[in-house]
Protein backbone atom coordinates (compact mmCIF):
# COMPACT_ATOMS: atom_id res chain seq x y z
CA UNK A 1 0.00 0.00 0.00
CA UNK A 2 1.88 3.36 -0.89
CA UNK A 3 2.44 5.58 2.49
CA UNK A 4 1.63 8.68 0.61
CA UNK A 5 -1.38 11.00 2.02
CA UNK A 6 -1.72 13.39 -0.94
CA UNK A 7 -2.29 13.62 -4.61
CA UNK A 8 -1.19 16.83 -6.82
CA UNK A 9 -2.91 17.26 -9.75
CA UNK A 10 -2.68 20.13 -12.62
CA UNK A 11 -5.12 22.01 -14.23
CA UNK A 12 -6.63 22.32 -16.45
CA UNK A 13 -5.90 19.04 -18.37
CA UNK A 14 -8.56 16.47 -19.98
CA UNK A 15 -8.79 12.51 -20.30
CA UNK A 16 -7.96 10.94 -23.44
CA UNK A 17 -7.30 7.20 -23.79
CA UNK A 18 -8.30 3.81 -22.85
CA UNK A 19 -9.10 2.71 -19.40
CA UNK A 20 -9.34 -0.36 -17.28
CA UNK A 21 -12.11 -0.69 -15.17
CA UNK A 22 -11.54 -3.23 -12.23
CA UNK A 23 -14.42 -5.56 -11.01
CA UNK A 24 -17.08 -4.07 -8.49
CA UNK A 25 -15.75 -3.53 -5.12
CA UNK A 26 -19.69 -3.60 -3.81
CA UNK A 27 -19.99 -6.82 -5.50
CA UNK A 28 -17.12 -8.46 -4.35
CA UNK A 29 -17.59 -7.50 -0.76
CA UNK A 30 -20.62 -9.35 0.09
CA UNK A 31 -19.32 -12.49 -2.57
CA UNK A 32 -16.18 -13.24 -0.05
CA UNK A 33 -18.34 -12.73 2.39
CA UNK A 34 -20.60 -15.24 1.34
CA UNK A 35 -17.75 -17.69 1.31
CA UNK A 36 -18.51 -18.20 5.01
CA UNK A 37 -21.56 -20.45 4.45
CA UNK A 38 -19.46 -23.32 3.11
CA UNK A 39 -16.69 -25.37 3.40
CA UNK A 40 -15.41 -25.55 0.00
CA UNK A 41 -13.32 -23.76 -2.16
CA UNK A 42 -14.81 -20.57 -3.23
CA UNK A 43 -13.11 -18.60 -5.69
CA UNK A 44 -13.63 -15.31 -7.30
CA UNK A 45 -11.67 -13.21 -10.06
CA UNK A 46 -11.77 -9.74 -10.95
CA UNK A 47 -11.79 -8.86 -6.97
CA UNK A 48 -10.19 -5.48 -7.18
CA UNK A 49 -6.86 -4.18 -5.32
CA UNK A 50 -8.52 -1.87 -3.06
CA UNK A 51 -8.49 -1.38 0.83
CA UNK A 52 -11.79 -2.23 1.53
CA UNK A 53 -10.94 -5.42 0.36
CA UNK A 54 -8.04 -5.88 1.80
CA UNK A 55 -9.79 -4.80 4.97
CA UNK A 56 -12.16 -7.44 4.31
CA UNK A 57 -9.86 -10.31 3.70
CA UNK A 58 -7.93 -9.54 7.18
CA UNK A 59 -10.64 -9.96 8.93
CA UNK A 60 -11.97 -13.24 7.16
CA UNK A 61 -8.17 -14.70 8.22
CA UNK A 62 -8.80 -13.46 11.67
CA UNK A 63 -11.85 -16.23 11.57
CA UNK A 64 -9.92 -18.82 10.52
CA UNK A 65 -10.48 -18.77 6.98
CA UNK A 66 -7.23 -20.04 4.38
CA UNK A 67 -7.13 -17.38 2.00
CA UNK A 68 -5.23 -17.09 -1.35
CA UNK A 69 -4.64 -14.18 -3.71
CA UNK A 70 -2.85 -14.48 -6.91
CA UNK A 71 -3.26 -11.13 -9.27
CA UNK A 72 -7.00 -10.57 -8.83
CA UNK A 73 -7.43 -13.91 -7.44
CA UNK A 74 -9.05 -14.91 -4.57
CA UNK A 75 -8.97 -18.93 -3.27
CA UNK A 76 -11.06 -18.52 -0.19
CA UNK A 77 -11.97 -21.71 2.06
CA UNK A 78 -14.14 -21.30 4.96
CA UNK A 79 -14.00 -25.09 6.08
CA UNK A 80 -12.72 -24.51 9.90
CA UNK A 81 -13.53 -21.38 11.47
CA UNK A 82 -11.94 -20.45 14.81
CA UNK A 83 -14.07 -17.19 16.15
CA UNK A 84 -17.52 -16.05 16.28
CA UNK A 85 -16.51 -12.61 16.36
CA UNK A 86 -14.49 -10.39 14.06
CA UNK A 87 -12.13 -8.10 15.44
CA UNK A 88 -13.27 -5.05 16.73
CA UNK A 89 -11.13 -2.70 14.95
CA UNK A 90 -11.30 -4.40 11.72
CA UNK A 91 -14.64 -4.18 11.34
CA UNK A 92 -14.65 -0.81 12.42
CA UNK A 93 -12.83 0.37 9.14
CA UNK A 94 -15.55 -1.49 7.00
CA UNK A 95 -18.99 -0.78 7.40
CA UNK A 96 -19.96 -3.81 5.06
CA UNK A 97 -18.37 -6.28 7.44
CA UNK A 98 -21.54 -6.49 9.38
CA UNK A 99 -22.45 -9.00 6.75
CA UNK A 100 -20.11 -11.43 8.40
CA UNK A 101 -23.20 -11.63 11.39
CA UNK A 102 -26.10 -13.75 9.73
CA UNK A 103 -23.23 -16.55 7.79
CA UNK A 104 -20.86 -16.88 10.74
CA UNK A 105 -23.93 -17.39 13.08
CA UNK A 106 -25.06 -20.36 10.81
CA UNK A 107 -22.16 -22.24 11.04
CA UNK A 108 -20.68 -21.34 15.03
CA UNK A 109 -24.03 -21.32 16.35
CA UNK A 110 -24.25 -17.93 17.32
CA UNK A 111 -22.15 -14.93 16.17
CA UNK A 112 -21.68 -11.26 17.31
CA UNK A 113 -20.20 -8.15 15.30
CA UNK A 114 -19.18 -4.48 17.41
CA UNK A 115 -21.75 -2.00 15.76
CA UNK A 116 -20.03 -0.93 12.38
CA UNK A 117 -18.31 2.63 12.30
CA UNK A 118 -20.33 5.39 11.06
CA UNK A 119 -18.73 7.49 8.08
CA UNK A 120 -18.50 10.79 6.23
CA UNK A 121 -22.02 10.26 4.09
CA UNK A 122 -24.32 10.39 7.44
CA UNK A 123 -25.75 7.72 9.66
CA UNK A 124 -25.34 4.10 8.96
CA UNK A 125 -27.72 2.19 10.93
CA UNK A 126 -28.38 -1.55 10.54
CA UNK A 127 -31.98 -1.69 11.75
CA UNK A 128 -33.21 -3.50 8.40
CA UNK A 129 -30.26 -5.72 9.15
CA UNK A 130 -31.77 -6.79 12.26
CA UNK A 131 -35.40 -6.76 11.89
CA UNK A 132 -34.67 -9.32 8.80
CA UNK A 133 -32.44 -11.83 11.24
CA UNK A 134 -35.09 -11.53 13.41
CA UNK A 135 -37.79 -12.68 10.66
CA UNK A 136 -35.38 -15.60 10.45
CA UNK A 137 -35.56 -16.86 13.78
CA UNK A 138 -32.31 -15.67 15.00
CA UNK A 139 -32.48 -14.52 18.53
CA UNK A 140 -30.89 -10.66 18.59
CA UNK A 141 -29.32 -9.62 21.70
CA UNK A 142 -28.23 -6.11 21.99
CA UNK A 143 -25.04 -5.18 23.98
CA UNK A 144 -23.43 -1.44 24.16
CA UNK A 145 -21.22 -1.59 21.48
CA UNK A 146 -22.03 -4.85 19.56
CA UNK A 147 -25.08 -7.24 18.51
CA UNK A 148 -25.13 -11.17 19.54
CA UNK A 149 -27.16 -13.67 17.49
CA UNK A 150 -28.45 -17.12 18.53
CA UNK A 151 -28.92 -19.42 15.17
CA UNK A 152 -30.65 -21.92 17.84
CA UNK A 153 -34.09 -21.71 16.35
CA UNK A 154 -33.95 -20.72 12.46
CA UNK A 155 -36.26 -21.12 10.27
CA UNK A 156 -36.90 -19.79 6.52
CA UNK A 157 -39.50 -16.37 6.74
CA UNK A 158 -40.72 -13.71 4.91
CA UNK A 159 -39.57 -10.53 5.65
CA UNK A 160 -40.43 -6.98 3.89
CA UNK A 161 -37.99 -3.87 3.92
CA UNK A 162 -39.36 -0.86 5.36
CA UNK A 163 -36.68 0.84 2.89
CA UNK A 164 -34.52 -0.36 0.47
CA UNK A 165 -30.91 -1.13 1.23
CA UNK A 166 -28.30 -2.92 -0.59
CA UNK A 167 -26.46 -4.70 2.00
CA UNK A 168 -29.21 -5.45 4.04
CA UNK A 169 -31.08 -7.47 0.97
CA UNK A 170 -27.26 -9.10 0.26
CA UNK A 171 -26.95 -10.04 4.24
CA UNK A 172 -30.53 -11.53 4.52
CA UNK A 173 -30.49 -12.88 0.73
CA UNK A 174 -27.18 -15.12 1.37
CA UNK A 175 -28.27 -16.21 5.43
CA UNK A 176 -31.33 -17.23 4.36
CA UNK A 177 -29.77 -19.58 1.23
CA UNK A 178 -27.80 -21.28 4.17
CA UNK A 179 -31.17 -21.99 6.12
CA UNK A 180 -33.34 -25.03 4.08
CA UNK A 181 -36.96 -24.27 3.14
CA UNK A 182 -38.24 -21.12 1.59
CA UNK A 183 -37.82 -17.36 2.14
CA UNK A 184 -39.72 -14.68 0.96
CA UNK A 185 -37.96 -11.18 1.07
CA UNK A 186 -40.00 -7.74 -0.29
CA UNK A 187 -39.07 -4.56 -1.37
CA UNK A 188 -35.67 -5.61 -1.91
CA UNK A 189 -32.58 -3.32 -3.31
CA UNK A 190 -32.55 -4.75 -7.14
CA UNK A 191 -28.40 -3.23 -7.64
CA UNK A 192 -26.08 -5.18 -10.09
CA UNK A 193 -24.47 -6.13 -6.96
CA UNK A 194 -27.33 -7.82 -5.24
CA UNK A 195 -27.87 -9.83 -8.65
CA UNK A 196 -24.13 -11.08 -8.85
CA UNK A 197 -24.71 -12.34 -5.60
CA UNK A 198 -27.88 -14.44 -6.02
CA UNK A 199 -26.00 -15.85 -9.18
CA UNK A 200 -22.80 -17.15 -6.49
CA UNK A 201 -25.09 -18.55 -4.32
CA UNK A 202 -27.38 -20.21 -7.21
CA UNK A 203 -24.09 -21.74 -8.14
CA UNK A 204 -23.40 -23.07 -4.28
CA UNK A 205 -26.69 -24.74 -4.49
CA UNK A 206 -29.11 -22.74 -3.50
CA UNK A 207 -32.09 -21.80 -5.44
CA UNK A 208 -33.46 -18.55 -5.69
CA UNK A 209 -36.45 -16.91 -7.66
CA UNK A 210 -36.76 -13.41 -8.80
CA UNK A 211 -33.19 -12.00 -8.99
CA UNK A 212 -33.32 -8.38 -10.26
CA UNK A 213 -36.44 -7.89 -9.04
CA UNK A 214 -37.18 -6.40 -5.33
CA UNK A 215 -39.38 -9.77 -4.06
CA UNK A 216 -36.91 -12.89 -3.85
CA UNK A 217 -37.79 -16.34 -3.27
CA UNK A 218 -35.15 -17.85 -1.67
CA UNK A 219 -35.31 -22.11 -1.20
CA UNK A 220 -31.66 -22.39 1.12
CA UNK A 221 -29.66 -25.16 1.82
CA UNK A 222 -28.15 -26.65 4.82
CA UNK A 223 -25.00 -27.63 2.82
CA UNK A 224 -23.67 -25.16 0.10
CA UNK A 225 -20.76 -26.17 -1.70
CA UNK A 226 -18.07 -23.91 -3.74
CA UNK A 227 -18.13 -22.40 -6.68
CA UNK A 228 -16.36 -19.73 -9.20
CA UNK A 229 -17.13 -16.61 -9.46
CA UNK A 230 -15.97 -13.77 -11.41
CA UNK A 231 -17.17 -9.77 -10.59
CA UNK A 232 -18.58 -7.68 -12.57
CA UNK A 233 -16.80 -4.43 -14.05
CA UNK A 234 -17.79 -1.65 -11.59
CA UNK A 235 -20.25 0.39 -12.46
CA UNK A 236 -19.27 3.69 -10.22
CA UNK A 237 -15.73 3.62 -11.18
CA UNK A 238 -16.91 4.19 -14.93
CA UNK A 239 -19.46 6.28 -14.11
CA UNK A 240 -16.87 8.22 -12.06
CA UNK A 241 -14.46 8.16 -15.53
CA UNK A 242 -17.32 9.21 -17.67
CA UNK A 243 -17.82 12.58 -15.58
CA UNK A 244 -14.28 12.87 -15.36
CA UNK A 245 -14.07 12.74 -19.48
CA UNK A 246 -17.15 14.75 -19.57
CA UNK A 247 -16.43 17.42 -17.19
CA UNK A 248 -12.81 17.32 -18.95
CA UNK A 249 -14.28 17.64 -22.61
CA UNK A 250 -12.05 14.04 -23.34
CA UNK A 251 -12.46 11.04 -25.15
CA UNK A 252 -12.07 8.16 -23.49
CA UNK A 253 -12.35 4.11 -23.85
CA UNK A 254 -13.44 2.29 -20.99
CA UNK A 255 -13.57 -1.91 -21.00
CA UNK A 256 -14.86 -3.96 -19.60
CA UNK A 257 -17.80 -1.75 -19.03
CA UNK A 258 -21.58 -3.26 -18.74
CA UNK A 259 -23.16 -0.20 -20.33
CA UNK A 260 -26.70 -1.52 -19.50
CA UNK A 261 -25.38 -0.72 -15.42
CA UNK A 262 -24.91 3.11 -15.95
CA UNK A 263 -28.12 3.58 -18.40
CA UNK A 264 -29.78 6.25 -15.41
CA UNK A 265 -26.45 8.16 -15.92
CA UNK A 266 -26.11 7.99 -19.57
CA UNK A 267 -29.88 9.26 -19.64
CA UNK A 268 -29.15 11.87 -17.25
CA UNK A 269 -25.82 13.08 -19.74
CA UNK A 270 -28.28 13.23 -22.63
CA UNK A 271 -28.10 17.38 -23.10
CA UNK A 272 -24.32 17.40 -23.41
CA UNK A 273 -25.19 16.05 -26.60
CA UNK A 274 -22.16 12.91 -26.54
CA UNK A 275 -20.64 10.47 -28.72
CA UNK A 276 -21.23 7.15 -27.05
CA UNK A 277 -20.47 3.98 -28.94
CA UNK A 278 -20.74 0.38 -27.29
CA UNK A 279 -19.21 -2.54 -28.64
CA UNK A 280 -19.60 -5.64 -26.35
CA UNK A 281 -17.79 -4.91 -22.98
CA UNK A 282 -15.75 -1.65 -24.44
CA UNK A 283 -17.54 1.69 -23.97
CA UNK A 284 -16.39 4.95 -26.33
CA UNK A 285 -17.39 8.07 -24.65
CA UNK A 286 -15.94 11.61 -26.87
CA UNK A 287 -16.92 14.69 -25.29
CA UNK A 288 -14.62 17.04 -27.35
CA UNK A 289 -17.72 18.54 -29.04
CA UNK A 290 -20.31 18.45 -26.37
CA UNK A 291 -22.56 20.82 -26.17
CA UNK A 292 -22.63 23.05 -22.04
CA UNK A 293 -26.05 20.79 -20.86
CA UNK A 294 -27.97 22.39 -19.28
CA UNK A 295 -29.20 22.98 -15.46
CA UNK A 296 -30.27 19.75 -13.89
CA UNK A 297 -32.76 18.37 -11.03
CA UNK A 298 -30.93 15.21 -10.20
CA UNK A 299 -33.18 12.64 -7.05
CA UNK A 300 -30.19 10.24 -6.45
CA UNK A 301 -32.52 6.85 -5.83
CA UNK A 302 -31.80 3.22 -5.14
CA UNK A 303 -31.20 1.00 -9.10
CA UNK A 304 -31.91 1.63 -11.47
CA UNK A 305 -32.30 5.16 -10.67
CA UNK A 306 -29.38 7.63 -10.53
CA UNK A 307 -26.86 5.84 -7.78
CA UNK A 308 -25.78 8.16 -4.92
CA UNK A 309 -22.29 6.58 -5.14
CA UNK A 310 -22.53 9.35 -8.52
CA UNK A 311 -23.76 11.75 -6.92
CA UNK A 312 -20.57 13.75 -6.24
CA UNK A 313 -19.03 13.32 -9.38
CA UNK A 314 -22.12 15.09 -10.93
CA UNK A 315 -22.27 17.94 -8.62
CA UNK A 316 -18.71 19.01 -10.41
CA UNK A 317 -19.79 18.55 -13.85
CA UNK A 318 -23.12 20.88 -12.68
CA UNK A 319 -20.91 23.70 -11.59
CA UNK A 320 -20.17 23.82 -15.10
CA UNK A 321 -23.36 24.43 -16.39
CA UNK A 322 -25.15 27.92 -16.88
CA UNK A 323 -27.71 28.03 -14.42
CA UNK A 324 -29.13 26.97 -11.50
CA UNK A 325 -28.80 23.18 -10.92
CA UNK A 326 -30.74 21.37 -8.08
CA UNK A 327 -29.58 17.93 -6.11
CA UNK A 328 -32.05 16.03 -3.85
CA UNK A 329 -30.19 13.32 -2.21
CA UNK A 330 -32.68 10.61 -1.06
CA UNK A 331 -30.36 7.54 0.03
CA UNK A 332 -28.20 9.61 2.18
CA UNK A 333 -29.39 12.95 2.85
CA UNK A 334 -26.14 14.39 4.33
CA UNK A 335 -23.93 13.10 1.55
CA UNK A 336 -22.56 16.96 0.54
CA UNK A 337 -19.15 17.19 2.38
CA UNK A 338 -17.50 17.55 -1.01
CA UNK A 339 -19.50 20.67 -1.58
CA UNK A 340 -17.47 22.89 0.85
CA UNK A 341 -14.38 21.71 -0.65
CA UNK A 342 -15.86 22.40 -4.38
CA UNK A 343 -17.02 26.25 -3.00
CA UNK A 344 -12.99 26.57 -1.45
CA UNK A 345 -12.08 25.92 -5.50
CA UNK A 346 -14.51 28.80 -6.55
CA UNK A 347 -18.15 26.59 -6.91
CA UNK A 348 -21.11 28.64 -5.26
CA UNK A 349 -23.15 25.15 -4.39
CA UNK A 350 -25.44 25.89 -1.45
CA UNK A 351 -25.97 22.87 0.93
CA UNK A 352 -29.45 22.31 2.62
CA UNK A 353 -29.65 18.30 3.28
CA UNK A 354 -31.51 16.58 1.72
CA UNK A 355 -30.75 19.70 -1.16
CA UNK A 356 -28.13 21.11 -2.37
CA UNK A 357 -28.15 23.79 -5.30
CA UNK A 358 -25.56 24.63 -7.52
CA UNK A 359 -25.09 28.18 -9.15
CA UNK A 360 -23.29 27.78 -12.43
CA UNK A 361 -21.03 28.38 -13.96
CA UNK A 362 -17.95 28.69 -11.88
CA UNK A 363 -14.48 28.38 -12.53
CA UNK A 364 -12.88 26.10 -10.42
CA UNK A 365 -9.05 27.05 -9.30
CA UNK A 366 -6.65 24.84 -7.87
CA UNK A 367 -5.90 25.10 -3.95
CA UNK A 368 -5.48 22.31 -0.97
CA UNK A 369 -8.21 20.56 -0.51
CA UNK A 370 -9.51 17.64 1.82
CA UNK A 371 -11.06 14.49 0.79
CA UNK A 372 -13.90 12.89 3.10
CA UNK A 373 -14.82 9.93 1.90
CA UNK A 374 -14.38 7.46 -1.13
CA UNK A 375 -16.78 9.09 -3.79
CA UNK A 376 -16.19 12.61 -2.72
CA UNK A 377 -12.70 12.09 -3.09
CA UNK A 378 -13.15 10.93 -6.62
CA UNK A 379 -15.46 14.27 -7.06
CA UNK A 380 -12.16 16.49 -6.13
CA UNK A 381 -10.14 14.63 -8.70
CA UNK A 382 -12.77 15.67 -11.18
CA UNK A 383 -12.42 19.08 -10.24
CA UNK A 384 -8.71 19.34 -9.65
CA UNK A 385 -9.08 18.34 -13.40
CA UNK A 386 -10.92 21.39 -14.59
CA UNK A 387 -9.48 23.82 -11.98
CA UNK A 388 -7.28 25.90 -13.15
CA UNK A 389 -3.71 25.56 -11.27
CA UNK A 390 -2.70 23.01 -8.66
CA UNK A 391 -5.02 21.22 -6.27
CA UNK A 392 -3.52 18.73 -3.58
CA UNK A 393 -5.92 16.88 -2.19
CA UNK A 394 -4.97 15.42 1.01
CA UNK A 395 -6.27 12.31 2.97
CA UNK A 396 -6.11 9.90 -0.48
CA UNK A 397 -6.74 7.22 1.65
CA UNK A 398 -10.41 7.86 1.24
CA UNK A 399 -9.82 7.37 -2.59
CA UNK A 400 -7.42 4.07 -2.17
CA UNK A 401 -10.58 2.56 -0.87
CA UNK A 402 -12.64 2.03 -3.74
CA UNK A 403 -10.71 2.58 -6.56
CA UNK A 404 -7.25 0.64 -7.83
CA UNK A 405 -3.99 2.19 -9.83
CA UNK A 406 -6.40 5.71 -9.60
CA UNK A 407 -3.14 7.86 -9.96
CA UNK A 408 -1.70 5.51 -12.89
CA UNK A 409 -4.93 5.50 -14.80
CA UNK A 410 -5.41 9.01 -15.01
CA UNK A 411 -1.78 9.82 -15.83
CA UNK A 412 -2.03 7.04 -18.61
CA UNK A 413 -4.74 9.43 -19.79
CA UNK A 414 -2.76 12.90 -19.79
CA UNK A 415 -3.39 13.80 -16.72
CA UNK A 416 -0.34 15.55 -14.95
CA UNK A 417 -0.79 13.88 -11.48
CA UNK A 418 2.14 13.93 -8.52
CA UNK A 419 1.61 11.40 -5.23
CA UNK A 420 2.93 13.51 -2.22
CA UNK A 421 4.49 11.82 0.65
CA UNK A 422 5.20 13.29 3.70
CA UNK A 423 8.44 14.53 4.81
CA UNK A 424 8.39 12.34 7.63
CA UNK A 425 6.10 9.64 7.54
CA UNK A 426 4.27 9.81 10.96
CA UNK A 427 1.74 6.85 10.84
CA UNK A 428 -0.89 7.61 14.13
CA UNK A 429 -1.16 3.75 15.72
CA UNK A 430 -4.45 3.22 13.94
CA UNK A 431 -3.39 4.56 10.72
CA UNK A 432 -4.42 1.73 7.76
CA UNK A 433 -0.67 1.57 6.73
CA UNK A 434 0.30 1.12 10.46
CA UNK A 435 2.25 -2.45 10.45
C1 LIG B 1 -24.34 0.18 -0.14
O1 LIG B 1 -24.25 0.66 1.19
C2 LIG B 1 -23.02 0.53 -0.79
N1 LIG B 1 -21.94 -0.16 -0.08
C3 LIG B 1 -22.81 2.04 -0.75
O2 LIG B 1 -21.59 2.33 -1.44
C4 LIG B 1 -23.96 2.70 -1.48
O3 LIG B 1 -23.81 4.11 -1.37
C5 LIG B 1 -25.29 2.28 -0.85
O4 LIG B 1 -25.40 0.84 -0.84
C6 LIG B 1 -26.49 2.83 -1.61
O5 LIG B 1 -26.44 2.39 -2.92
C7 LIG B 1 -21.73 -1.47 -0.32
O6 LIG B 1 -22.42 -2.10 -1.11
C8 LIG B 1 -20.60 -2.10 0.42
P1 LIG B 1 -28.02 1.01 2.14
P2 LIG B 1 -25.35 0.22 2.27
O7 LIG B 1 -28.24 0.04 3.24
O8 LIG B 1 -25.91 -1.10 1.94
C9 LIG B 1 -30.68 3.26 5.29
C10 LIG B 1 -19.50 3.28 -1.72
O9 LIG B 1 -19.26 4.46 -1.93
N2 LIG B 1 -30.65 2.04 6.11
O10 LIG B 1 -28.52 0.67 0.78
O11 LIG B 1 -24.76 0.43 3.62
C11 LIG B 1 -29.34 3.94 5.14
O12 LIG B 1 -29.09 4.79 6.25
C12 LIG B 1 -20.51 2.91 -0.68
O13 LIG B 1 -19.01 2.31 -2.35
C13 LIG B 1 -31.41 1.97 7.28
O14 LIG B 1 -32.10 2.93 7.64
O15 LIG B 1 -26.48 1.31 2.04
C14 LIG B 1 -29.51 4.72 3.86
O16 LIG B 1 -30.20 5.92 4.15
C15 LIG B 1 -20.93 4.10 0.14
N3 LIG B 1 -31.38 0.84 8.02
C16 LIG B 1 -30.42 3.82 3.02
O17 LIG B 1 -31.01 2.91 3.95
C17 LIG B 1 -30.63 -0.25 7.65
O18 LIG B 1 -30.66 -1.28 8.37
C18 LIG B 1 -29.69 3.01 1.97
O19 LIG B 1 -28.56 2.43 2.59
C19 LIG B 1 -29.87 -0.17 6.46
C20 LIG B 1 -29.90 0.97 5.70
Amino acid sequence: MNPYHALAIEGPGTLQGEVTIEGAKNAALPCLVASLLTPDTITIRRVPDVIDIHNLCQILVDLGVRLFESGDRIEITASTLTKDRPDDELVRRLRASFLVLGPLALRKGRASVCYPGGCAIGRRPVDQHLKGLSALGFDIIIHDHAVEIDARNVKPGRFRFDLVTVTGTEHLMMTAAGIPGTTLLENCAREPEVTQLAHMLMAMGAEIEGVGTDCLVIHGKRELGGCEVTIIPDRIEAGTYILAAVASRGRIVLEPCETQHLQALLERLEPFELTFEAQGERLLVDARYRTDGRPDYLITEPYPGFPTDLQAQWMVLMTQVQGDSQILETVFPERFRHAFELNRMGAHIEVHPPKAVIHGPTPLRGTEVVASDLRASASLVIAALIAEGTTVIHDIYHLHRGYAKMEAKLRSLGVRINELTPAVVREPASSPYSK
